[in-house]
């Protein structure tokens, strides 16, 4: 049986959104799902199966090796172990068809999006920030998180019951992400709160994209070769509360428009051209923030000097 099934779900690939999402919304959302806002209760282990998000950060799939994923084993185990999903009493085990299609679904790499590459569609030539904040805040689109996945990006979600928040960073293809790579995160625009850029090769003109995701809270720029043109493009981000322009050239030019930013609590300005006299006028302007100038104990976290590789994170 086991056989004809796999045969059935071999060759074509498996298509997340119509094949296995349906089977986890069916057998096992009851309990793993974020959303459990009647009864309040948390998803079983932490883990929630409805968003793409949540199994990415579940830590249960390892794409291309389905026999070494929690997800497909904990499936695949006889109806007699107590570690069975679903468990023997809650509709296990799934029927063979399904464990198949979930084992061809992970051996082939775990892709959300439709794997068609045509998927994502054109990024909209007029969208701008107040566009992207009138976009209602849903579960992020699969087809552009898998996208920009594939352009050397790690996307997570910000917490286990928050899918539809992301945050993107690139962090071992920081050098080879360019302007191009990065204006590709707008397929996913009124989902990103966090980005951090450091040490990639973005430009001011790629800060032009960045300055349209109205929702952003954290953005880390250190060591980026932007300068003041760049921080004009981010007068739109009202939401955004940390900065960091470590080791970039920006100077006391960007004071006035960071003083716009009412939101704004932490920035580092460390190794810039940022003066402390034109710090303290800010400091006036946003009496609650945190300003960085000098290293400090925090900023000594990103000048690991035996270790330049060792990047700071948020
Ligand atoms: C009736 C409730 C229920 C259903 C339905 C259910 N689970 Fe679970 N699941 C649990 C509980 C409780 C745990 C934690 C205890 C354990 O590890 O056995 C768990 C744990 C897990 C874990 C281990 C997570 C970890 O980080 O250790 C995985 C993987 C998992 N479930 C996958 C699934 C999948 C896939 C389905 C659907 C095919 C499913 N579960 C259906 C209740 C359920």
């Amino acid at each position: 049986m086991v056989f004809l099934a796999v045969s059935a779900v071999s060759g074509q690939s498996v298509d997340y959104k119509k094949q296995i999402a349906p089977i986890l919304s069916s057998k096992c959302n009851e309990c793993h799902t974020a959303k459990k806002r009647e009864s309040d209760k948390k998803p079983k282990a932490g883990l929630a199966l409805d968003t793409a998000g949540g199994i990415r950060s579940g830590g249960v799939i390892d794409p291309g090796d389905a026999s070494g994923s929690d997800l497909f084993i904990r499936v695949s185990l006889p109806k007699t172990d107590d570690e069975l999903m679903p468990p023997a009493d809650d509709g296990g085990p799934l029927s063979a068809k399904e464990i198949a299609l979930i084992k061809k679904w992970i051996d082939d790499g775990a892709r959300f999006g439709s794997g068609s590459g045509g998927g994502v569609g054109k990024i909209a030539a007029d969208l701008d920030v107040a566009k992207v904040m009138a976009m209602p805040l849903r579960e992020p689109n699969a087809d552009g998180v898998a996208h920009l996945e594939g352009l050397g990006a790690t996307i997570s979600q910000l917490a286990v019951n928050l899918p539809q928040h992301l945050v993107v960073e690139w962090i071992s293809t920081y050098h080879k992400t360019t302007d191009k790579e990065i204006e590709q995160i707008l397929h996913i625009a009124p989902n990103v709160v966090e980005v951090d850029l450091s040490r990639t090769k973005v430009t001011d003109e790629g800060l032009k994209h960045i300055g349209k995701l109205a929702r952003l809270t954290h953005l880390n720029l250190s060591r980026t070769q932007i300068t003041d043109k760049g921080i004009a493009h981010l007068s739109g981000l009202r939401s955004l509360e940390y900065l960091n322009l470590y080791g970039t050239g920006v100077s006391d030019a960007v004071l006035p428009m960071l003083a716009k930013h009412r939101r704004l609590k932490s920035l580092y300005t460390w190794k810039t051209k940022i003066t402390s006299e034109g710090l303290s006028k800010l400091r006036k302007a946003l009496p609650d923030a945190k300003l960085v100038l000098e290293t400090d104990a925090k900023a000594n976290r990103y000048d690991n000097l035996d270790n330049p590789d060792d990047k700071y994170d948020f």
